[in-house]
Protein backbone atom coordinates (compact mmCIF):
# COMPACT_ATOMS: atom_id res chain seq x y z
CA UNK A 1 0.00 0.00 0.00
CA UNK A 2 0.88 3.49 -0.83
CA UNK A 3 -0.51 6.31 1.41
CA UNK A 4 -0.62 9.58 -0.03
CA UNK A 5 2.73 12.41 0.48
CA UNK A 6 0.67 14.88 3.07
CA UNK A 7 -0.26 18.11 1.88
CA UNK A 8 0.08 20.73 3.81
CA UNK A 9 -2.89 22.27 5.25
CA UNK A 10 -3.95 24.85 2.38
CA UNK A 11 -3.96 22.35 -0.11
CA UNK A 12 -7.50 21.36 1.72
CA UNK A 13 -8.52 24.93 1.14
CA UNK A 14 -12.28 26.11 0.03
CA UNK A 15 -10.19 28.10 -2.88
CA UNK A 16 -7.92 24.79 -3.67
CA UNK A 17 -10.55 22.72 -3.98
CA UNK A 18 -12.67 24.83 -6.16
CA UNK A 19 -9.52 25.47 -8.06
CA UNK A 20 -9.84 21.56 -8.52
CA UNK A 21 -13.66 21.63 -9.06
CA UNK A 22 -13.92 19.34 -5.99
CA UNK A 23 -16.94 19.90 -3.87
CA UNK A 24 -15.90 22.02 -0.53
CA UNK A 25 -17.89 23.16 2.85
CA UNK A 26 -17.99 26.52 0.88
CA UNK A 27 -18.08 28.80 -1.75
CA UNK A 28 -14.18 30.37 -1.62
CA UNK A 29 -14.45 34.50 -2.21
CA UNK A 30 -11.11 36.54 -2.57
CA UNK A 31 -11.01 40.15 -3.77
CA UNK A 32 -8.78 41.59 -7.02
CA UNK A 33 -7.12 44.61 -4.95
CA UNK A 34 -8.10 43.70 -1.47
CA UNK A 35 -5.38 45.42 -0.20
CA UNK A 36 -5.90 49.33 -1.61
CA UNK A 37 -7.33 52.99 -1.02
CA UNK A 38 -10.37 51.87 0.38
CA UNK A 39 -9.03 50.73 3.55
CA UNK A 40 -7.84 53.41 6.42
CA UNK A 41 -4.91 51.08 7.70
CA UNK A 42 -3.79 51.33 4.30
CA UNK A 43 -4.25 54.86 3.53
CA UNK A 44 -2.65 55.67 6.70
CA UNK A 45 0.56 53.58 5.22
CA UNK A 46 0.87 55.56 2.13
CA UNK A 47 0.92 58.67 4.25
CA UNK A 48 4.39 57.92 5.13
CA UNK A 49 5.62 56.74 1.89
CA UNK A 50 5.21 56.27 -1.81
CA UNK A 51 3.49 52.81 -3.46
CA UNK A 52 6.34 51.93 -4.95
CA UNK A 53 8.49 52.64 -1.90
CA UNK A 54 5.87 50.30 -0.17
CA UNK A 55 5.77 47.45 -2.57
CA UNK A 56 10.01 47.64 -2.36
CA UNK A 57 9.38 46.72 1.69
CA UNK A 58 8.88 43.26 1.84
CA UNK A 59 7.62 43.67 5.57
CA UNK A 60 5.01 46.32 5.25
CA UNK A 61 3.78 44.93 1.94
CA UNK A 62 3.24 41.33 3.74
CA UNK A 63 1.91 43.25 6.53
CA UNK A 64 -0.25 45.06 4.47
CA UNK A 65 -1.91 41.74 2.90
CA UNK A 66 -2.02 39.68 6.14
CA UNK A 67 -4.19 42.68 8.03
CA UNK A 68 -6.41 42.65 5.30
CA UNK A 69 -7.15 38.93 4.94
CA UNK A 70 -7.52 39.31 8.53
CA UNK A 71 -10.03 42.46 8.96
CA UNK A 72 -12.17 40.34 6.00
CA UNK A 73 -11.99 37.42 6.73
CA UNK A 74 -11.42 36.31 2.56
CA UNK A 75 -10.25 32.94 1.53
CA UNK A 76 -6.60 33.99 -0.01
CA UNK A 77 -4.18 36.42 0.35
CA UNK A 78 -2.95 38.28 -3.07
CA UNK A 79 0.65 39.04 -3.11
CA UNK A 80 1.30 42.50 -2.28
CA UNK A 81 3.02 44.10 -5.23
CA UNK A 82 2.15 45.78 -8.33
CA UNK A 83 1.53 44.36 -12.41
CA UNK A 84 3.98 46.80 -14.08
CA UNK A 85 7.32 46.06 -11.91
CA UNK A 86 8.54 43.87 -14.15
CA UNK A 87 9.38 46.27 -16.91
CA UNK A 88 11.98 48.12 -14.39
CA UNK A 89 14.69 45.39 -14.53
CA UNK A 90 13.58 45.23 -17.87
CA UNK A 91 14.73 48.71 -18.53
CA UNK A 92 11.77 50.83 -18.69
CA UNK A 93 11.29 54.04 -15.98
CA UNK A 94 8.09 52.85 -13.82
CA UNK A 95 6.56 55.70 -12.06
CA UNK A 96 3.17 56.47 -10.12
CA UNK A 97 1.99 60.25 -10.33
CA UNK A 98 0.28 62.09 -8.10
CA UNK A 99 -3.54 60.65 -8.98
CA UNK A 100 -1.98 57.35 -8.66
CA UNK A 101 -1.67 56.43 -12.04
CA UNK A 102 1.11 54.50 -13.13
CA UNK A 103 3.49 56.65 -16.09
CA UNK A 104 6.52 55.11 -18.06
CA UNK A 105 8.51 57.85 -19.01
CA UNK A 106 11.01 55.78 -22.08
CA UNK A 107 7.66 54.48 -23.95
CA UNK A 108 8.28 52.04 -27.06
CA UNK A 109 6.99 54.04 -29.93
CA UNK A 110 9.12 52.26 -32.99
CA UNK A 111 10.66 48.64 -33.80
CA UNK A 112 14.25 50.11 -32.77
CA UNK A 113 12.53 50.68 -29.14
CA UNK A 114 11.74 47.20 -28.67
CA UNK A 115 15.53 46.44 -27.76
CA UNK A 116 15.11 48.87 -25.40
CA UNK A 117 12.92 46.61 -23.17
CA UNK A 118 15.70 44.13 -22.32
CA UNK A 119 15.57 39.97 -21.54
CA UNK A 120 15.14 39.59 -18.09
CA UNK A 121 17.38 36.87 -17.79
CA UNK A 122 16.84 36.32 -14.38
CA UNK A 123 14.42 37.84 -11.57
CA UNK A 124 17.55 39.25 -8.83
CA UNK A 125 16.32 42.41 -9.61
CA UNK A 126 13.12 41.38 -8.10
CA UNK A 127 14.08 39.77 -5.37
CA UNK A 128 12.04 42.19 -3.10
CA UNK A 129 8.84 40.45 -4.49
CA UNK A 130 10.31 36.96 -3.85
CA UNK A 131 10.76 38.02 0.21
CA UNK A 132 7.60 39.53 0.34
CA UNK A 133 6.08 36.24 -0.79
CA UNK A 134 8.09 34.46 1.75
CA UNK A 135 7.22 37.03 4.66
CA UNK A 136 3.50 37.18 3.51
CA UNK A 137 3.13 33.19 3.27
CA UNK A 138 5.03 32.67 6.67
CA UNK A 139 2.61 35.03 8.49
CA UNK A 140 -0.17 33.46 6.68
CA UNK A 141 -2.84 31.03 8.78
CA UNK A 142 -1.86 27.84 7.65
CA UNK A 143 -5.39 26.65 5.88
CA UNK A 144 -5.28 29.81 3.44
CA UNK A 145 -3.19 29.87 -0.33
CA UNK A 146 -1.56 32.35 -1.21
CA UNK A 147 -1.58 33.69 -4.45
CA UNK A 148 0.96 35.24 -6.79
CA UNK A 149 0.62 37.20 -9.92
CA UNK A 150 2.08 38.97 -13.09
CA UNK A 151 0.50 40.92 -16.45
CA UNK A 152 -0.09 38.48 -19.45
CA UNK A 153 2.39 39.70 -22.31
CA UNK A 154 -0.35 41.98 -24.11
CA UNK A 155 -1.32 43.94 -20.61
CA UNK A 156 2.57 44.99 -19.69
CA UNK A 157 2.49 45.62 -23.89
CA UNK A 158 0.47 48.10 -23.48
CA UNK A 159 1.77 49.66 -20.81
CA UNK A 160 5.32 49.63 -21.95
CA UNK A 161 3.73 50.99 -25.47
CA UNK A 162 1.57 53.54 -24.31
CA UNK A 163 3.35 54.58 -21.12
CA UNK A 164 0.52 54.44 -18.90
CA UNK A 165 -3.39 54.14 -19.53
CA UNK A 166 -5.05 54.35 -22.42
CA UNK A 167 -8.15 54.86 -23.70
CA UNK A 168 -8.41 53.66 -27.09
CA UNK A 169 -4.52 51.58 -27.14
CA UNK A 170 -4.24 53.34 -30.63
CA UNK A 171 -0.31 52.99 -30.43
CA UNK A 172 -0.16 49.05 -28.98
CA UNK A 173 -2.89 48.10 -32.03
CA UNK A 174 -0.71 50.29 -34.44
CA UNK A 175 2.62 48.51 -33.47
CA UNK A 176 0.99 45.28 -33.46
CA UNK A 177 -0.93 45.20 -36.73
CA UNK A 178 1.89 47.16 -38.78
CA UNK A 179 4.66 45.92 -37.13
CA UNK A 180 5.30 41.91 -36.89
CA UNK A 181 8.48 41.21 -36.08
CA UNK A 182 8.65 43.97 -33.50
CA UNK A 183 5.69 42.74 -31.94
CA UNK A 184 6.49 38.65 -31.73
CA UNK A 185 10.12 40.20 -30.67
CA UNK A 186 8.22 42.15 -27.71
CA UNK A 187 5.83 39.78 -26.91
CA UNK A 188 8.16 36.60 -26.90
CA UNK A 189 10.66 38.55 -24.63
CA UNK A 190 7.43 39.36 -22.32
CA UNK A 191 6.29 35.74 -22.28
CA UNK A 192 9.65 34.34 -21.09
CA UNK A 193 9.66 36.51 -18.07
CA UNK A 194 6.66 36.34 -16.84
CA UNK A 195 6.78 32.50 -16.91
CA UNK A 196 10.14 33.22 -15.18
CA UNK A 197 9.09 35.49 -12.80
CA UNK A 198 5.91 33.51 -11.66
CA UNK A 199 7.77 30.54 -11.41
CA UNK A 200 10.23 32.45 -8.89
CA UNK A 201 6.83 33.19 -6.57
CA UNK A 202 5.77 29.74 -7.09
CA UNK A 203 9.50 28.56 -5.70
CA UNK A 204 9.03 31.43 -3.25
CA UNK A 205 5.68 30.17 -1.89
CA UNK A 206 2.82 30.91 -3.34
CA UNK A 207 0.09 28.26 -3.78
CA UNK A 208 -1.66 29.20 -7.02
CA UNK A 209 -0.86 32.63 -9.95
CA UNK A 210 -3.47 35.03 -11.44
CA UNK A 211 -2.27 36.61 -15.37
CA UNK A 212 -3.88 39.46 -15.04
CA UNK A 213 -4.81 40.53 -18.72
CA UNK A 214 -6.29 43.23 -18.00
CA UNK A 215 -6.58 45.37 -21.43
CA UNK A 216 -7.17 42.75 -23.86
CA UNK A 217 -10.85 43.31 -24.04
CA UNK A 218 -9.83 46.16 -26.48
CA UNK A 219 -9.05 43.52 -29.14
CA UNK A 220 -11.28 41.52 -31.87
CA UNK A 221 -11.30 37.93 -31.73
CA UNK A 222 -9.17 37.56 -34.95
CA UNK A 223 -6.42 39.53 -33.47
CA UNK A 224 -6.61 37.89 -30.04
CA UNK A 225 -5.88 34.46 -31.36
CA UNK A 226 -3.16 35.80 -34.29
CA UNK A 227 -1.29 38.48 -32.09
CA UNK A 228 -1.82 37.38 -28.43
CA UNK A 229 -2.96 33.40 -27.55
CA UNK A 230 0.12 32.07 -28.98
CA UNK A 231 2.38 34.25 -26.09
CA UNK A 232 -0.21 33.79 -23.19
CA UNK A 233 -0.37 30.03 -23.98
CA UNK A 234 3.58 29.96 -23.72
CA UNK A 235 3.31 31.31 -20.18
CA UNK A 236 0.88 28.88 -19.22
CA UNK A 237 2.41 25.74 -20.48
CA UNK A 238 5.63 26.86 -19.36
CA UNK A 239 4.14 26.82 -15.24
CA UNK A 240 5.28 24.94 -13.00
CA UNK A 241 3.28 21.81 -13.39
CA UNK A 242 0.38 21.04 -10.72
CA UNK A 243 0.16 24.73 -9.92
CA UNK A 244 -3.40 25.91 -10.71
CA UNK A 245 -3.45 29.06 -13.10
CA UNK A 246 -6.38 31.18 -12.49
CA UNK A 247 -6.41 33.51 -16.58
CA UNK A 248 -8.26 36.92 -15.94
CA UNK A 249 -9.38 39.09 -18.54
CA UNK A 250 -11.92 42.03 -18.84
CA UNK A 251 -13.71 43.72 -21.04
CA UNK A 252 -14.42 41.24 -23.77
CA UNK A 253 -16.41 38.16 -23.24
CA UNK A 254 -16.43 37.39 -26.55
CA UNK A 255 -12.57 36.13 -25.80
CA UNK A 256 -13.79 33.42 -23.67
CA UNK A 257 -13.28 30.62 -26.24
CA UNK A 258 -9.76 32.00 -27.27
CA UNK A 259 -8.64 32.47 -23.72
CA UNK A 260 -9.44 28.92 -22.72
CA UNK A 261 -7.86 27.64 -25.70
CA UNK A 262 -4.33 29.87 -24.46
CA UNK A 263 -5.13 27.66 -21.12
CA UNK A 264 -5.97 28.49 -17.60
CA UNK A 265 -6.73 25.87 -14.53
CA UNK A 266 -9.78 28.49 -13.39
CA UNK A 267 -11.01 31.45 -16.54
CA UNK A 268 -11.66 35.08 -14.62
CA UNK A 269 -14.39 36.80 -16.09
CA UNK A 270 -15.67 40.36 -15.29
CA UNK A 271 -19.64 41.61 -14.98
CA UNK A 272 -20.27 42.24 -18.89
CA UNK A 273 -21.93 38.32 -18.86
CA UNK A 274 -23.84 36.40 -16.79
CA UNK A 275 -22.11 33.70 -15.09
CA UNK A 276 -23.97 30.84 -15.74
CA UNK A 277 -23.71 32.28 -19.62
CA UNK A 278 -19.88 32.58 -19.12
CA UNK A 279 -19.35 28.89 -17.71
CA UNK A 280 -21.43 27.52 -20.29
CA UNK A 281 -19.00 29.30 -23.14
CA UNK A 282 -16.13 27.77 -20.85
CA UNK A 283 -16.93 24.35 -20.92
CA UNK A 284 -17.92 22.97 -17.17
CA UNK A 285 -14.12 20.91 -17.49
CA UNK A 286 -12.94 24.10 -16.18
CA UNK A 287 -13.18 26.46 -12.98
CA UNK A 288 -14.57 30.10 -12.99
CA UNK A 289 -13.50 33.16 -11.24
CA UNK A 290 -16.12 36.10 -10.61
CA UNK A 291 -18.05 38.36 -11.15
CA UNK A 292 -19.53 40.91 -9.48
CA UNK A 293 -19.23 44.59 -10.65
CA UNK A 294 -17.54 46.32 -8.21
CA UNK A 295 -19.89 49.12 -8.54
CA UNK A 296 -22.19 47.13 -6.67
CA UNK A 297 -20.25 47.15 -3.68
CA UNK A 298 -20.24 51.39 -3.83
CA UNK A 299 -24.44 50.37 -2.78
CA UNK A 300 -26.15 48.99 0.07
CA UNK A 301 -25.47 45.45 2.04
CA UNK A 302 -29.08 44.42 1.15
CA UNK A 303 -27.94 45.31 -2.59
CA UNK A 304 -24.65 43.36 -2.51
CA UNK A 305 -26.51 40.57 -0.68
CA UNK A 306 -29.22 40.27 -3.45
CA UNK A 307 -26.54 40.45 -6.32
CA UNK A 308 -23.93 38.02 -4.79
CA UNK A 309 -27.03 35.74 -4.34
CA UNK A 310 -27.91 36.03 -7.84
CA UNK A 311 -24.80 35.23 -8.81
CA UNK A 312 -24.38 32.21 -6.60
CA UNK A 313 -27.40 31.12 -7.93
CA UNK A 314 -25.89 31.45 -11.58
CA UNK A 315 -23.11 29.07 -10.45
CA UNK A 316 -25.95 26.51 -8.87
CA UNK A 317 -23.73 24.89 -6.81
CA UNK A 318 -21.34 23.41 -9.26
CA UNK A 319 -18.05 22.07 -7.79
CA UNK A 320 -15.38 25.42 -8.91
CA UNK A 321 -16.62 28.76 -8.38
CA UNK A 322 -14.38 31.17 -6.68
CA UNK A 323 -16.23 34.45 -6.21
CA UNK A 324 -14.75 37.44 -6.64
CA UNK A 325 -15.27 40.74 -8.30
CA UNK A 326 -15.24 41.34 -11.72
CA UNK A 327 -12.26 43.73 -11.58
CA UNK A 328 -10.43 45.65 -8.80
CA UNK A 329 -12.17 47.10 -5.68
CA UNK A 330 -12.88 50.96 -6.44
CA UNK A 331 -10.84 53.36 -3.59
CA UNK A 332 -14.55 54.34 -2.70
CA UNK A 333 -15.75 51.37 -1.41
CA UNK A 334 -17.20 51.59 2.24
CA UNK A 335 -15.27 48.69 4.03
CA UNK A 336 -18.54 47.67 5.67
CA UNK A 337 -20.16 46.34 2.04
CA UNK A 338 -16.99 44.39 1.36
CA UNK A 339 -17.62 42.89 4.68
CA UNK A 340 -21.16 42.30 3.67
CA UNK A 341 -20.39 40.24 0.96
CA UNK A 342 -17.53 37.84 2.34
CA UNK A 343 -20.24 37.40 4.45
CA UNK A 344 -23.24 36.66 1.73
CA UNK A 345 -20.80 34.52 0.17
CA UNK A 346 -19.96 32.43 3.10
CA UNK A 347 -23.66 32.48 4.46
CA UNK A 348 -24.63 30.72 1.05
CA UNK A 349 -25.36 27.31 0.54
CA UNK A 350 -27.03 26.15 -2.61
O1 LIG B 1 -4.85 43.77 -3.26
C1 LIG B 1 -4.37 43.33 -4.32
O2 LIG B 1 -5.08 42.98 -5.30
C2 LIG B 1 -2.90 43.05 -4.40
C3 LIG B 1 -2.07 43.97 -5.04
C4 LIG B 1 -2.24 44.46 -6.46
C5 LIG B 1 -2.04 45.83 -6.79
N1 LIG B 1 -2.07 45.94 -8.14
C6 LIG B 1 -1.81 46.91 -5.82
C7 LIG B 1 -2.02 48.30 -6.22
C8 LIG B 1 -2.46 43.77 -7.65
C9 LIG B 1 -2.79 42.31 -7.85
C10 LIG B 1 -2.32 44.73 -8.71
C11 LIG B 1 -2.43 44.37 -10.15
C12 LIG B 1 -2.44 45.46 -11.14
N2 LIG B 1 -1.71 46.60 -11.16
C13 LIG B 1 -3.19 45.42 -12.32
C14 LIG B 1 -4.06 44.27 -12.74
C15 LIG B 1 -5.38 44.36 -12.12
C16 LIG B 1 -6.26 45.36 -12.75
O3 LIG B 1 -6.63 46.33 -12.06
O4 LIG B 1 -6.61 45.14 -13.92
C17 LIG B 1 -2.94 46.60 -13.03
C18 LIG B 1 -3.54 47.00 -14.35
C19 LIG B 1 -1.99 47.34 -12.29
C20 LIG B 1 -1.37 48.64 -12.67
C21 LIG B 1 -1.80 49.71 -11.73
N3 LIG B 1 -1.35 49.81 -10.43
C22 LIG B 1 -2.67 50.78 -11.97
C23 LIG B 1 -3.39 51.03 -13.28
C24 LIG B 1 -2.72 51.54 -10.81
C25 LIG B 1 -3.43 52.86 -10.61
C26 LIG B 1 -4.87 52.78 -10.58
C27 LIG B 1 -5.40 52.33 -9.24
O5 LIG B 1 -6.37 51.58 -9.20
O6 LIG B 1 -4.86 52.77 -8.24
C28 LIG B 1 -1.94 50.88 -9.83
C29 LIG B 1 -1.74 51.27 -8.43
C30 LIG B 1 -1.99 50.24 -7.36
N4 LIG B 1 -1.72 48.90 -7.43
C31 LIG B 1 -2.50 50.52 -6.06
C32 LIG B 1 -2.49 49.31 -5.35
C33 LIG B 1 -2.89 49.10 -3.91
C34 LIG B 1 -2.86 51.89 -5.54
C35 LIG B 1 -1.61 52.62 -5.29
C36 LIG B 1 -1.75 53.69 -4.25
O7 LIG B 1 -1.63 53.37 -3.06
O8 LIG B 1 -1.93 54.84 -4.64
Amino acid sequence: MFSAPSQPPWYQSPLMKAARREPAERVPVWLMRQAGRYLTEYREIRRRMSFLELCKNPNLSAEVMLRTVERLGVDAAILFSDLLLILEPMGMELEFTGDGGPSLRNAIRRPADVDRLGELSNVDALEFVLETVRKTRAGLDQELPLIGFAGAPFTLAAYAIEGGTSRDYRLTKTLMITEPGAWDALLSRLARAVARYLNAQIDAGVQLVQLFDSWVGCLGGDDYRRHVLPYTRRVIEAITPGVPVIHFATGNPALLPSLCEAGGTVIGIDWRIRLDDAWRAIGYDRAIQGNLDPVVLLTSPAEIRRRAGEILAQAGGRPGHIFNLGHGVLPQTPVENVLALVEAVHDYSP
